[in-house]
């Protein structure tokens, strides 16, 4: 008698097992503003880690609906992969032990430890050096300032046009994600795609810079796929205000007709505090 065959397990993508797998929650991030819970997902055989922030754990921000950040992330995976940068981990909408929220595919440090010191650094003097690009002066505290550097690295590029489109309104060196596999992740969407200009980042070293031509074709096809009545509209409404869309709309157009990586507007702080 021949043994029984075993029927592999379906291949499922992550998106999908974060929407259908049961989750579990297993602990909770510390020192985060918003209930940021470790999770996991399983099914159909297949399993991962991932982050749940229920909507009811979100803190209250003056300037940005309640309730809503949840959707903002949502939304931002959304446009990454509209750009096709893939640079924000698969995020879904879903119900949960705490009620509703968004679960993001969890991004494990090559060596367990977060550690974004080949992509900031803070240097003396007033020259980035080579493979870097300066963002400013910092306060380093007893009187000193410090050069404010990032890596002068095309993942990062990306994410500076990805943050001016998504208008992000907070994105921090604590942020970046560098993966085992050589990718760069980005994490922590909640403030981002207000109507009004919220642009603040670490990322600024490319500013006035001409867009590269991979962004300006990224730019171009998000610009055709952000149509009035596109699928990816459709889901967008979903998610944000038809103010928020237009805005967005706004932005991509503002990014193709300058060319330039954005600067800063001068009417909001332009570089989230503390840096990291
Ligand atoms: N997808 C993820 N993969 C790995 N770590 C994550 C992920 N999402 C969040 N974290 C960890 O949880 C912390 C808090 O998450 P964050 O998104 O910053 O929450 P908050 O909304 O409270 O600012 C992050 O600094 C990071 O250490
Ligand atoms: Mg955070």
């Amino acid at each position: 008698m021949s043994a029984p065959e075993r029927i592999p397990p379906r291949s499922v993508t992550p998106h999908e097992l974060l929407a259908k797998g049961e989750l579990t929650v297993r602990g909770q991030v510390r020192d985060a503003s918003n209930a940021v819970l470790y999770c996991t997902v399983e099914y159909e055989g297949h399993s991962a880690a991932c982050v749940y922030k229920p909507v009811a754990g979100e803190r209250p921000l003056w300037d940005f609906p309640d309730g809503t950040l949840a959707q903002r992330e949502v939304a931002a995976y959304e446009l990454s992969e509209a750009m096709g940068w893939g640079l924000v981990p698969p995020t879904v909408l879903r119900d949960g032990p705490y009620g509703p929220g968004m679960c993001q595919l969890w991004i494990d440090a090559p060596d367990g430890e977060a550690d974004e010191s080949a992509l900031l650094a803070l240097v003396e003097g007033e020259e980035p050096g080579p493979g870097w690009k300066a963002v400013g002066y910092a306060d380093v505290g007893e009187d000193r300032t410090a050069l404010l550097v990032h890596a002068d690295d095309e993942r990062l590029r990306r994410l500076a046009v990805l943050d001016a489109v998504i208008n992000n309104g907070d994105r921090k060196g604590g942020h970046l994600l560098p993966a085992a596999d050589g990718r760069l992740y980005a994490i922590d969407h909640g403030v981002t795609f207000n109507a009004d200009d919220k642009l603040r980042t670490l990322l600024w070293g490319w500013a006035g810079e001409p867009l590269p031509e991979e962004a300006m074709e990224a730019l171009r096809r998000l610009s055709a796929d952000l149509a009035e009545g596109s699928p990816l509209a459709g889901r967008l409404a979903e998610l944000i205000t038809p103010a928020e869309i237009d805005a967005l709309r706004e932005r991509v157009a503002e990014l193709l007709r300058t060319g330039r990586h954005r600067e800063p507007s001068g009417q909001w702080p332009a570089i989230p505090w503390p840096p990291v």
